[in-house]
């Protein structure tokens, strides 16, 4: 399998696999079927190994005897230094000087970690992340903040192997809940605005929201009275009555012009704005359709439109009086995305409150005929509670997203003030803003989609343990490493250059113990696009941190015994801080060189 001079890691891999190949075929007759290379669990045992379990049934020997048999009959070569058969398992070590050249020169290249190979196949393919998504009648909470550091870290896991990503928002900005802030302002308001208020566009809004259920509840009749008048409200919106468009209008931008502040902060970015208002129609004309002409939606008595499911499940489509429902847009919205874009796949990232939607969605979908509905995917995610502490204001009451940003950057502050009180106050606040943002995604991060989460800032600020800050940190360490030896004129090495460096002289375990998790590092960005889970990559850019943490306490770079030394453990950091500021870019987290 080796066909050219170069050897790259995937290469050598290439190799311990042909040599197993051929000896199997002669041994038994026959090359195995599917295999893999994986890493035996202490770097000591080997570099990679070989399961035989999967061999037993197709060889007909037990895998203990086959792992020995191979053994024996694989010859050691210049890449090859020792194979070992323990129990069911083949053990490689592999010319240690020649992997460590190999792994580092590939993260070198890029100067970002090796690469999977960008699969033909998906180059130019597109694919679109629809993420956030929010409601234009209050602001953002923490859920919003777990899907947009989701729906970002999913998008940038996807363009890290080649896919275009669309970020795509879908505003809901047209329906009952919108009618009853505008309705509130316009009977209460006296013309307010949020700049006259000095309140930010989505609380403002918000706070009309609030006043419209405060007055339905106090009595019977001012509810109906005012669900009345928002519902006579939603069908002059539908009827595009142009006052009720210019409440409507002016109210959406100040919201608008708040929700852009917190996608600032939280570094989120979208390359297309989808709203409902403009989508609803399209939806509304699919269910026609899908009742008159296909025959496959049904009328009720009262006039609605409904789909009906199996288990006599009855999703309604349109109210009797016309107007459309949440799932109507949906229906507009998917068939207006594929109409205007070549999609490889559609991901609806959304709470798992929605889960029953999305099925029926994609169900009424699949009805109608649609040839993409196989592209659709809900990657649904846990809620997120915050335990009862100095951020939860309110009882009861969900958390809003720039309260909870303003208090972990407060937190962060803090913690930066402890330790370099002679910072300037600027400098302060820009590495909090860092720090405490990272903190939050790391934390959300690192635990898969679909699992709760109860935020702690505490624990997801502290500098020690399974958390943005700690990873950052190693980060920082690396890279200070580096910039040490930049400045210092007097002993430069030229860190970029490998040819020169001598990897034989690194021998110590905690140096195997980088290497091996350098090696693992574009397996495991695969591993996170292939299961949609962010959490892959969080858990091991955690173990790199920790794993150079380890080496840095043990192996002294700058003061290494000589210089072969030195050379060799500066390349090996150097490695290690492109690959964790790659991870935590992958994340969505900043880096930071100072901390
Ligand atoms: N705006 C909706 C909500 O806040 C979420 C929209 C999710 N996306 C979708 N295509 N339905 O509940």
């Amino acid at each position: 399998m080796i066909r050219k001079k170069m050897m790259t890691t995937e290469n050598i891999k290439n190799l311990i696999l042909s040599r197993v190949e051929e000896a199997a075929l002669k041994l038994f007759g026959q090359k195995p079927k599917i295999f893999d290379l994986t890493y035996p669990p202490d770097v000591n045992l080997g570099d990679f190994t070989i399961e035989c379990f999967s061999f037993a049934k197709e060889f007909k020997k037990s895998p203990e005897e086959i792992a020995k048999n191979l053994a024996e009959a694989i010859k050691l070569d210049k890449v090859i230094k020792e194979i070992q058969a323990v129990g069911p398992y083949l053990n490689f070590k592999v010319d240690k000087a020649l992997l460590f050249k190999e792994v580092l020169e590939e993260i070198f290249k890029k100067e970002k970690p090796r690469s999977i190979p960008l699969k033909r196949e998906l180059r130019g393919r597109q694919i679109m992340v629809e993420y956030l998504s929010p409601n234009t009648n209050k602001p953002l909470h923490l859920g919003h903040i777990r899907n947009g550091v989701l729906g970002m870290a999913i998008s940038r896991l996807m363009e890290s192997i080649g896919y275009k990503v669309i970020k795509a928002n879908l505003i809901n900005d047209r329906g009952i809940h919108i009618c009853q802030s505008m309705l509130a302002w316009q009977k209460w308001g006296n013309g307010e605005t949020p700049e006259l208020a000095g309140i930010k566009g989505d609380y403002f809004v918000g706070q009309w929201y609030v006043k419209y259920h405060q007055e339905a509840n106090k009595s019977l009749e001012a509810k109906e009275q005012l669900e009345k008048e928002a519902q006579e409200m939603l069908q002059k919106w539908e009827a595009v009555d142009s006052e009720t468009i210019k409440l409507w209008k002016m109210m959406n931008e100040w919201v608008y012009r708040g929700f852009e502040k917190t996608y600032k902060e939280l570094g989120l970015e979208f390359d297309v704005f989808n709203h409902e208002s403009e989508t609803y129609k399209s939806g509304k004309e699919i269910v026609e359709t899908g009742l008159l002409k296909k025959g496959i939606f049904k009328k009720t008595d009262d006039g609605a439109i409904i789909a009906e499911l199996e288990n006599e499940q009855k999703i309604t489509l349109l109210r009797a009086d016309g107007t459309s429902v949440y799932i109507t847009q949906d229906l507009g919205t998917a068939k207006l995305r594929f109409d205007n874009y070549h999609l490889d796949k559609l991901i609806y990232v959304v709470g798992v409150e929605q889960d029953f939607h999305f099925k029926n969605l994609f169900k009424i979908l699949k009805m109608l005929g649609f040839k993409w509905v196989d592209k659709l995917r809900h990657l649904s995610y846990g809620m997120v509670n915050l335990p009862e502490g100095k951020m939860k204001s309110r009882e009861g009451k969900v958390i809003d997203a720039d309260d909870l940003i303003g208090g972990m950057k407060e937190l962060a502050a803090e913690e930066i003030r402890k330790r370099h009180p002679e910072l300037a106050p600027e400098e302060i606040i820009k590495r909090a803003k860092k720090i405490g943002v990272g903190a939050i995604k790391f934390y959300l991060l690192r635990v898969k989609p679909n699992q709760e989460i109860n935020f702690n800032p505490e624990e997801s600020i502290s500098f020690d343990g399974f958390t943005g800050p700690y990873v950052q940190y190693a980060f920082a360490r690396a890279s200070g490493i580096i910039k040490k030896i930049q400045e210092n004129n007097l002993r430069t090495y030229d860190v970029l250059r490998l040819e020169n460096v001598d990897f034989s002289v690194l021998k110590d375990e905690k140096e195997m113990i980088l290497l091996r998790c350098l090696i693992q590092f574009p397996e495991k960005i695969k591993s996170a696009v292939d299961e949609f889970n962010p959490s892959v990559v969080a858990e091991h850019i955690f173990e790199i941190a920790k794993a150079f943490n380890n080496f840095y306490v043990f192996c002294p770079v700058l003061a290494a015994e000589n210089e072969k030394l030195i050379k060799a453990r500066l390349a090996l950091v150097r490695a290690v801080a492109i690959v964790l500021k790659k991870g935590l870019n992958l994340l969505g987290i900043e880096d930071l060189e100072e901390m």
